[in-house]
Order: C-alpha cells, then structure tokens, then sequence
C-alpha cells in the first residue's frame, strides 16, 4: 500500500492539531447545548472517531451512509443506504464530514435533515476543496482547505482502498487510471 503514494499532502501531527483546534471551538460555542453529531458515513469514520474524543461537552452520535454515484471520482446523485437511529427533534445536529468537494453530496443531506426540524443543523468538514464547487454551499467548521487533487487516507478512498492510512496523501498517477 505504502509503494502507492506518491506524496503525503498532510502528516498525521497537522491532522492531530487541526481536530483539536475544531474540538475546541465546537465545545465552546455548543457549551449548554444538546449536541448530536452526525457522522457520513464511511469517509468521515476516522476523523469522527478523533473529533469527538476531542470535544469536552456531552454530546451523542449517529451515523448514515449514503452513496454518490457518478463516473470515477466525481459524484453524481445520492441515494440513502443507511438512515440515522435517532430523531432530530431537539437536538443541536453537527453533520461531521470527511470532505467538501462539489458540495452535491451535502446539500443533498443537509436538505433531507432540514426536513427533519432539529434545533439547529451546522456542518463541520475535515477538508474543503473550494475551487471544486457546483453548489452554493459553506461548511461552518472547516479543519483545511486542500487543492484540487484526489486524495487517499484518513478515511478517504479509492476505490475503499487507503482508508486505514493515518495521513493524507496523493497516489502515484497509474494507480487512478
Ligand atoms: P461532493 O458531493 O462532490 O462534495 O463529494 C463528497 C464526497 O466525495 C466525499 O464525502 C468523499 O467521499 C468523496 N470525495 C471527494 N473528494 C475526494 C478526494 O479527494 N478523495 C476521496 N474522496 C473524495
Ligand atoms: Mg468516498
């Protein structure tokens, strides 16, 4: 797997500060608050896993998955394949991300979630491709902005592949082709 990567575009140590710095400011402003964070599955897993260890209030979770499918890397529409456990009703929601790219896949959810009345419905991305954009869509935490390059690691696939890397890195160009 290692003989794969081209490049590590960010060190286990940056992510570690990134999450501490977004736990930290999640705790503060959702302090005496009913926090629900809502993790997409699979990507955000692992940055989920991190984040909450990194938040110092209560707070509960859940997980949906959905699937963007569309040619190779780039998303087409989305389609639920495992729906939340709990009901909105109430609570602060924190949709947890791994990464903003055209911004398809998390209007879709954040649509669906909006439907749902929760108290509040904020999105805290790990990653933000800005120039990738197709909606107008603006994640309210973000840990880093990233170029327009396919990335592996740290929850992120290729083809489910590189997920369980602790970094984030660019692939050598035959792998994607
Ligand atoms: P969007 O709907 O185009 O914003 O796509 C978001 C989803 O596409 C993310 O949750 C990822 O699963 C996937 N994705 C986008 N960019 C990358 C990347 O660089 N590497 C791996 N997955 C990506
Ligand atoms: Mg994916």
């Amino acid at each position: 797997m290692l003989d794969d990567i081209k490049e590590i575009l960010i060190t286990e140590e940056e992510i570690e500060k990134l999450i501490i710095k977004l736990g930290g400011q999640i705790s503060i402003d959702y302090a005496g608050r009913n926090l629900l964070l809502v993790s997409v599955l699979k990507g955000s897993i692992v940055f989920m896993a991190d984040l909450m260890r990194a938040i110092t209030i209560h707070c509960k979770i859940d997980f949906m998955a959905v699937s963007s499918y569309g040619a190779g890397t780039t998303s087409g529409s989305v389609k639920i394949i495992k729906d939340l456990d709990i009901d909105l009703d109430g609570y602060d929601v924190l949709i947890v991300e791994d990464i903003l790219d055209s911004g398809k896949t998390l209007s879709y959810i954040l649509e669906l979630l909006k439907g749902r009345h929760p108290k509040s419905l904020k999105i805290c991305t790990l990653f933000d491709k800005p120039d990738r954009r197709q909606v107008d869509l603006k994640a309210d935490y973000t840990g880093a902005e990233v170029p327009d390059e396919f990335i592996v690691g740290y929850g992120l696939d290729c083809d489910e592949r590189y997920r369980n890397l602790p970094f984030v890195a660019v692939l050598k160009p035959h792998i994607y082709s």
